[in-house]
């Protein structure tokens, strides 16, 4: 079915809280984007305490970081880590009118932790999900309140990363559409609407093509001889160091949801997979910059 395209901003709920459940890689950056743009309280859950600590801690680093590179003041940055709190208790989400998802890449885990705190907020309020290439709708299945589902894909590094896909389910109201639009102009992205699809618009792209790019490796291609032919592309990351950004992890389920659905068009890579328990592709420098492929990845593929 055909998404329609962005209904009327009137419809936009207000969102005065909002909710973070995740406290990893994606779920600390966009939470610092909603504080930072929509000056409003966010919360941030995660399974314990120990995460939610972790979460806190690493978006403070990053509001200390704007402050020091002078771009907010202290005034500023005091409020924003007032704003931030965490918690292990979803009934602190009672309040929140936006809630969004950023955990693990697994159906089951995302519709658990929805049906979890939707015991918690109104009805009305919104269930946003970051999830990278699992069906929105799916995700919602085990809702009350399925039509207030929507997905909103962020990119990494979120601060940076100007789109925003905003997943329409058949179910989703121009409601919750529309909250998805305006509060993504206020975090200043721009937001496109795309289909219920596997991997949306961009991930279905990226799948292809750091699935071949590893493709090429496994078939015989030196890793260095695969960056030097993708060049004339202009991709602003090379394609190893991409799918470091993104995760090995993340990589392998976005590749592994494809080949699910479409397995003549997407092939699983089993080297991947191993690569992900490996843990990474490349040595880095003092300051976390890739160096070179890490000698032990070549004995893996
Ligand atoms: N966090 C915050 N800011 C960052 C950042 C980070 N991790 N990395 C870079 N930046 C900022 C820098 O501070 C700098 O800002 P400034 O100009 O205001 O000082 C700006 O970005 C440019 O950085 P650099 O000059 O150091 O580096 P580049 O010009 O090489 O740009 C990049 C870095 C924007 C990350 C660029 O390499 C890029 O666009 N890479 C591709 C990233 C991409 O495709 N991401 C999508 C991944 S897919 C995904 O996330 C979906 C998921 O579902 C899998």
């Amino acid at each position: 079915k055909k998404p329609a395209g962005a209904p009327d901003k009137a419809l936009a709920r207000p969102v005065t809280k909002v909710g973070v459940i995740g406290a990893g890689l994606m779920a600390t950056q966009f939470a610092l984007l909603f504080v930072r743009r929509l000056q409003v309280p966010v919360v941030i859950t995660d399974l314990d305490q120990e995460r939610v600590d972790k979460g806190v801690a690493t978006i403070h680093g990053e509001i200390d970081e704007l402050l020091q590179k002078g771009r907010i003041g202290s005034d500023e940055a005091n409020r924003l880590k007032a704003l931030i709190t965490g918690t292990t208790d979803k009934a602190d989400f009672a309040d929140c009118d936006w809630v969004i998802e950023a955990v693990f890449e697994e159906l089951g885990v995302k519709q658990q932790v929805f049906a979890d705190v939707e015991k918690h907020i109104s009805p009305e309020a919104i269930l946003a999900t970051n999830t990278s290439s699992l069906s929105v709708e799916q995700i919602g299945a085990k809702l009350k309140h399925p039509e207030r589902v929507v997905g909103f894909h962020f990119f990494n590094p979120v601060a940076v990363m100007p789109l925003i896909e905003v997943v329409k389910t058949p179910k989703t109201t121009d409601e919750a559409l529309s909250t998805a639009m305006v509060t993504a102009a206020k975090l200043r992205k721009n937001a496109v609407i795309t289909a219920d699809t596997p991997g949306f618009v961009v991930n279905r792209i990226l799948a292809k093509l750091l699935g071949e790019a590893m493709h090429a490796v496994e078939v015989g291609t030196p890793f260095d001889t695969v960056v030097e032919a993708v060049k004339p592309f202009g991709l602003p990351m090379d394609p190893f160091v991409l799918l470091e950004l993104v995760g090995l992890k993340v990589g392998a389920h976005v590749l592994d949801t494809h080949h699910a659905a479409f397995p003549e068009r997407f092939f699983e890579s089993p080297a991947l997979h191993e690569l992900a328990e490996f843990g990474h592709l490349f040595e880095k420098d003092a300051k976390g910059k890739p160096k070179g492929i890490d000698p032990k990845v070549l004995k893996i593929v």
